[in-house]
Parts: C-alpha cells; sequence; structure tokens
C-alpha cells in the first residue's frame, strides 16, 4: 500500500539533514508520498483574489515554463495575468531550493519542467474518460515523451477555504504492470517516426512511452478496476504541500480546488534505488530495452 511519510519541514529553504534526505528519497522512490503537513505556500494578501473563483472562471489549468517563462491558459485582466504569473514564478522557485535541500543527489539530475496552478474543482468537472484524473492512473505525457526519466510532482494545496484535496491512491507499480501488460500491443515499426513527423509528439516516442501511455489507458478504461483494486482515499489539506513520484504511484484525484503544482524530470541514473524506476520494471516484465 502506498504510504503517506511526513516530514516536519517549515520552511521552503531550510537546510535538512543527510537523514531526512534519505527518508525521503527511500520514500518516494518505493512509491510513497512525502507529505508536508507544516510547509505552505502562502499567497500574500493582495493575489487572493486570484482565488475566487469568477476571475479564474472557465480556465482548466493555467501552466508555466520556468525555464523560458512561457506563460499559457490565464485569463482576467493583464494585471491579474501578471499577478499569477509573478505567484506560479515564486512556486516554482520556491520548490527548486526545496527539492535543492531535501533531494540535494538529485541536485544536478532534476530538470524544472511545468509549473501548473488547477483552479477548477475537481469534483463533477465534465471531461473525457482520458483526461479524467478522478480514475486511478499512473501520469505520462502523450506529446512530450519522458524517454524513462521520472516525473517528480510537488503539490501545494492553496485553497483559501480550508477545503482539502482529495486523492485515491491504488496499487504499487508492478502490480499495475503485470496486470495490463500482456493485453497491450507492442509498439507498431515504424509508428513513432510517423507520430513525431506529423507534430504528435514533440521527440520520437520511445517503447517505455508507448508501455506508459497504454498502462495510463488500461487503468482509466477498466471500471471494474477503478471500483475494486485495493485502495484508499487520502486527503492533503490546505496549506499543505507534498511530493510524489506520480510516474509510479497510481493516483486519482477526487475533489479539491486551487492547488499549485511543479513537474520535475529525472533521468534514472540519478535514482537510489533504480531497479523500482518504472523503466527498469517495464524492462525486466518485457525482456528488452525500452528506451
Ligand atoms: C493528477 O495528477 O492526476 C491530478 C492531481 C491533482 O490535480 O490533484
Ligand atoms: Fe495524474
Amino acid at each position: 500500500m502506498t504510504e503517506i511519510v511526513s516530514l516536519p519541514i517549515t520552511s521552503w529553504d531550510q537546510p535538512i539533514s543527510s537523514e531526512q534526505q534519505t527518508l525521503a528519497i527511500d520514500a518516494l522512490e518505493s512509491g510513497n508520498v512525502v507529505l508536508l503537513p507544516q510547509l505552505p505556500f502562502v499567497v500574500r494578501d493582495d493575489e487572493r483574489p486570484l482565488l475566487e473563483s469568477d476571475v479564474m472562471q472557465g480556465i482548466k489549468n493555467v501552466s508555466l515554463s520556468p525555464s523560458n517563462g512561457s506563460f499559457k491558459g490565464s485569463k482576467g485582466s493583464e494585471a491579474e495575468q501578471q499577478q499569477l504569473q509573478a505567484m506560479m514564478m515564486r512556486f516554482a522557485t520556491a520548490t527548486r531550493t526545496l527539492a535543492n535541500n531535501l533531494l540535494s543527489p538529485y541536485e544536478h539530475g532534476l530538470q524544472q519542467a511545468r509549473a501548473s496552478f488547477r483552479p477548477v474543482e475537481i469534483a463533477g468537472r465534465p471531461t473525457s474518460w482520458r483526461k479524467d484524473d478522478t480514475r486511478l492512473h499512473v501520469d505520462n505525457f502523450p506529446s512530450s515523451p519522458t524517454l524513462g526519466k521520472r516525473i517528480l510532482r510537488v503539490f501545494s494545496n492553496i485553497n483559501p477555504n480550508d477545503q482539502p484535496r482529495v486523492w485515491r491512491l491504488g496499487e504499487p507499480f508492478e502490480s499495475v504492470a503485470k496486470r495490463y501488460l500482456a493485453s497491450v500491443p507492442k509498439p507498431m515499426w515504424g509508428s513513432s517516426a510517423v507520430l513525431n513527423a506529423l507534430g504528435i509528439t514533440k521527440c520520437p516516442r520511445s517503447a517505455y512511452d508507448h508501455y506508459m501511455l497504454r498502462l495510463h489507458d488500461s487503468m482509466k478504461a477498466d471500471l471494474k478496476y477503478q471500483a475494486e483494486v485495493d485502495q484508499h482515499e487520502q486527503l492533503f489539506p490546505a496549506n499543505t504541500t507534498w511530493m510524489v513520484f506520480t510516474d509510479q504511484v497510481s493516483h486519482a484525484a477526487m475533489s479539491g480546488q486551487f492547488v499549485l503544482e511543479q513537474t520535475f524530470l529525472l533521468p534514472v541514473e540519478f535514482l537510489r534505488h533504480p531497479a523500482q524506476a518504472p523503466l527498469r520494471v517495464l524492462e525486466r516484465l518485457t525482456g528488452r530495452g525500452l528506451v
């Protein structure tokens, strides 16, 4: 079962002992969630109006690329957009500082990808089954193949009304893979070059990415699995932060509104226990190299 490992961290830039670093890394790589119940991302008073539903009405996901400043999906006045961008940049900087301190053995491997702001209530949001994150799944990016890199995500619940973010957590990655791998067709020869030439993917999709996408879809399409697999509900209270390898941990977001999220990518060479990485698990189960 996915465990929740809580650490008493109270600031984004505090130095962290090597014992705590090892504890966090071992927990994450074993498919657990690291919860920082005393670490809020503080929204400033002048930013509070951004968390009123009418400012961000109809917006699902605002994204910011901290490396080049690319900012997408926001609405509102010029001033509101600038304020949101600045708040997200502050979050991106905070999570990078935290990652460098808490996960310092990863420091030279962690690549900071997009940050997102998710202002919509999840419960009852209309969406297709494939995009429905209230169904248990493991993450991957259909148009941005990771080529085996890990997806590490840091979330802060900034809900102003004390509303928790409610997740379900499911079975270990290896169980997911063993359950569905036999029914996943092998990648079609040449298909990755075609997808890339058509601009559907940003680089050729590796066999690893092919299998990860199919696992994601198989889980979400299987309603019996969603109802019956071993799982538990997990609440992340307002003003807490948590981190998790979402490519490995089977998760679903059931309800909640207003979360900030930062994605990091990490090549498997930087892991302490690479045998637990989805890439290595899938290579073992399929008996071949997948990138
Ligand atoms: C997800 O990664 O499936 C959604 C997580 C969230 O928005 O809480
Ligand atoms: Fe997800």
